[in-house]
């Protein structure tokens, strides 16, 4: 049995069209079910849905043996026992900071920052030079400036509307983010075939939408 841990939300959305064109297909509408293990049109095939956050912990010990993740999550895990074996470029986004209109950071004061993205903030920030008081949000972070909490946020950005809604602006781009296919360490060799097959048919289709 191939276990592949998926999360609901936009990653499912825009996996799910690319797992039917490798020919696997829930047994169930994802988004309906309330079952969280889902059998497939194969019988050596089952999906685990969990929260994006956890995809990683599910494929690093075992419970799946392959995972979708932003790539944002995969830093913020570490990768401890995962292997990336392709970008798929869905879910595509990036990691920002962004402040208030106007916001200027004095220097001579220690910067607050708000952040899902702690260890990806604090490796930017250690890059600068810049020393931080680091705030851990788990979301809305777009609050975090506009109530005092802290001076800007570090979160993924993609249309920029969450900003604009907020009176926040853009600052410096961290990293671009896309979503990965990763795999358990001893999952890619004990069933490397079966691994290597879904990567290889999905490679191609990736590259076509990539080169579209
Ligand atoms: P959890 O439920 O575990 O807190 P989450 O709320 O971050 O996770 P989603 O919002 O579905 O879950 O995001 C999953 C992934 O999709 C993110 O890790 C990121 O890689 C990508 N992503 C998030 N927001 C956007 C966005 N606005 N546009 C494009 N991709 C995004
Ligand atoms: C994500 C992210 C931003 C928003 C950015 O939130 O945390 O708030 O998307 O997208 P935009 O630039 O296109 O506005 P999401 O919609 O996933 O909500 P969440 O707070 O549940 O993570």
């Amino acid at each position: 049995m191939l276990t592949i841990a998926l999360s609901k939300g936009r990653i499912l959305k825009e996996i799910l069209p690319l797992l039917a064109k490798v020919g696997i297909e829930a047994a169930e509408d994802p988004f309906e079910s309330r079952k969280l293990i889902l059998p497939t049109n194969l019988d050596d095939v089952q999906l685990l849905i969990v929260r994006a956050t956890d995809v990683p912990t599910f494929v690093q010990f075992g419970s799946a043996d392959i995972g979708i993740v932003g790539k944002d999550t995969l830093i913020e895990h570490g990768g401890d026992g995962l292997a990336e074996l392709l970008d798929l470029g869905i879910a595509a986004c990036r990691l920002a900071v962004a402040a208030p209109v106007g916001f200027e950071h004095n220097p001579s004061s220690r910067l607050k920052v708000a952040t899902k993205y702690t260890r990806s903030a604090e490796n930017y920030y250690a890059s600068l030079g810049q020393q931080i008081d680091l705030v851990k949000l788990y979301g809305s972070m777009e609050i975090a400036p506009l109530t005092g909490l802290a001076d800007v946020i570090v979160d993924l950005v993609d249309t920029g509307s969450t900003l604009k809604a907020n009176n926040l602006v853009e600052g410096e781009k961290i990293y671009d983010i896309s979503s990965r296919l990763i795999a358990n360490a001893a999952s890619l060799r004990t069933k490397y075939a079966q691994i290597a097959q879904i990567t290889d048919q999905l490679e191609p289709i990736v590259n076509a939408v990539d080169a579209a």
